[in-house]
């Protein structure tokens, strides 16, 4: 991906600005110095949609429909709820538990990784995909420095293994039944609107539907089982050779289950 600049606040401290630097030669995008524009002048001046702005202790994107950046969301009331002995929809179609290994190959923001990760404990493991950079750094850095949450959902945050990769490339190289669970959550089909916290994440993310290759190889990586979530009533269930597991009566996301 290369149509980004990256760029400071405005008045950045050198230490700052240095990060700003190290960051747009490992990711590609052109460092800009911020003076005192405004992000729509910079947009404009370097012919881009994405600003990569870097702060003092996070990085954010601009894009064309607002700033994307990492906050653990709903991961933090799951996990309350699962202490305190409620269920989660997720976990319960991964059937894990502590020690489970878990590859996620759709991280986006992180949130169910993180819940995955509670589960997992220290014993276990999650490795989380995300084929976007930028999306991939600032989730890395979130879930390593974030300090505003519970000691539960730091210490799950700072557990997970980001690999910036497409799922594709990385999965041929998993020996089989190397995770006990693989698990997929790709953009939708029909986009569930009122799902803001994934708006910003849409000019960067990657929408293509999953191919029936990815979910074969999903399948020989996976010891026990390869989940989905989609919305519900979606066709790609059917189309993937997925099971739908989880009823969820009043809620636009299902889950699929395809066990081996
Ligand atoms: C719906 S979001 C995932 C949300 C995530 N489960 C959460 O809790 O925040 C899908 C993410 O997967 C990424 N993605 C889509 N296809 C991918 C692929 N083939 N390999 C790796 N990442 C992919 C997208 O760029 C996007 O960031």
């Amino acid at each position: 991906m290369d149509n980004f600049i990256v760029t400071t606040v405005r008045k950045p401290t050198p230490d700052v600005e240095k990060l700003a630097e190290e960051i747009s030669s490992k990711l590609g995008g052109k460092f800009v110095t911020r003076e005192d524009f405004s992000f729509d002048k910079l947009k404009k001046l370097h012919g881009t949609e994405n600003i990569l702005l870097v702060k003092k202790n996070s990085l954010s994107v601009v894009t064309g429909d607002g700033e994307l950046f990492f906050h653990p969301n709903t991961a933090h009331l799951r996990i309350k709820n699962l202490r305190e002995g409620d269920g989660d929809r997720l976990i319960d179609a991964l059937k894990i538990s502590d020690g489970s290994t878990v590859l996620d190959c759709t991280l986006g923001l992180g949130s169910d990784a993180i819940v995955e990760s509670f589960i997992a404990g220290s014993t276990g493991k999650v490795v989380a995909l995300e084929i976007n950079p930028l999306i991939a750094e600032i989730v890395r850095r979130g879930l390593k420095n974030f300090s505003d949450d519970s000691e539960h959902v730091l210490t799950a945050m700072r557990r997970i293994e980001v690999v910036n990769v497409a799922a594709e490339n990385f999965l041929p190289t998993c020996a089989d039944n190397s995770f006990d669970v693989v698990y997929f959550d790709p953009m939708f089909r029909r986009p569930v609107k009122k799902s803001s916290g994934l708006n910003a994440i849409r000019p960067l993310a990657d929408g293509r539907p999953l191919s029936t290759e990815i979910v074969r190889e999903a399948v020989r990586v996976a010891k026990f089982r390869v989940v989905m979530k989609e919305h519900r009533g979606s066709d790609e269930f059917a189309r993937l050779g997925f099971k739908i597991v989880d009823g969820g009566k009043y809620s636009s996301v299902t889950f699929g289950v395809i066990e081996k």
